[in-house]
């Protein structure tokens, strides 16, 4: 898990975030998993997502099992603000990197548009040509994500209207 945690581009994040939420700003990659930062994902989850989209351990678990898999969190003077989960997409011959879960607990004060401006260049400078994701349409108080994700460069490739789940891709 997080191979790429000693890449100085990661620095980055720090220098835009420094100015937002202050000195105390730190962006965290766990070597293994555990407890604490369980405790870490569930706590930013529940400030971020109603019940039905949450995760079980297990699936939580199941993920930081796959290729290239990157779990930051962003911490405040120690305490979780925000977390990003992504690996490489196991079902394409391309070289995808799949952007599985952005989550911030102060939300609309650019955090995740700065976190994830850095994290495309890392994902092209390790050779991915493109990031996926998959979205609601909107979320249950009518908030259009896939606007978030427009605004960033992403495009929609897919709507799957039964569910109502959009897959957008980015080109790096
Ligand atoms: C989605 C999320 C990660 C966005 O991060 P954020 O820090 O709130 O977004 P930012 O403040 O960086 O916004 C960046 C830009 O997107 C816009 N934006 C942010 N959220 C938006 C939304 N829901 N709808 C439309 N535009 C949005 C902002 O206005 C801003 O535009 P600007 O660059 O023109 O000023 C965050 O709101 C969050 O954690 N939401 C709950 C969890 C979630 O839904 N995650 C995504 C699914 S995995």
């Amino acid at each position: 898990m997080n191979r790429a945690r000693n890449d100085p581009i990661w620095k980055r994040i720090r220098t835009v975030l420094v100015p937002i939420m202050g000195e105390g700003v730190e962006i965290f990659f766990p070597e293994t998993w555990s407890e604490r930062y369980l405790s870490w994902y569930k706590e930013i989850e529940m400030n971020a997502f109603r019940p039905a989209l949450t995760y079980s351990r297990e699936e939580i678990e199941e993920r930081l099992e796959k290729e290239s898999v990157l779990m930051m969190f962003i911490l405040n003077a120690g305490v979780p603000e925000g977390l990003v989960l992504g690996y490489r997409l196991e079902a394409s011959t391309d070289d995808i990197f799949y952007l599985d879960t952005i989550a911030v607990k102060q939300k609309g004060r650019g955090i995740g548009k700065a976190i994830l401006n850095v994290m495309f260049e890392w994902a092209k400078k390790m050779g991915f040509s493109s990031v996926q994701l998959d979205t609601e349409q909107e979320n249950e108080i009518g908030i259009l994500l896939c606007n978030f994700y427009q605004k960033l460069g992403f495009k929609i490739i897919y709507t799957d209207e039964e569910t109502g789940n959009i897959t957008m891709e980015l080109t790096l």
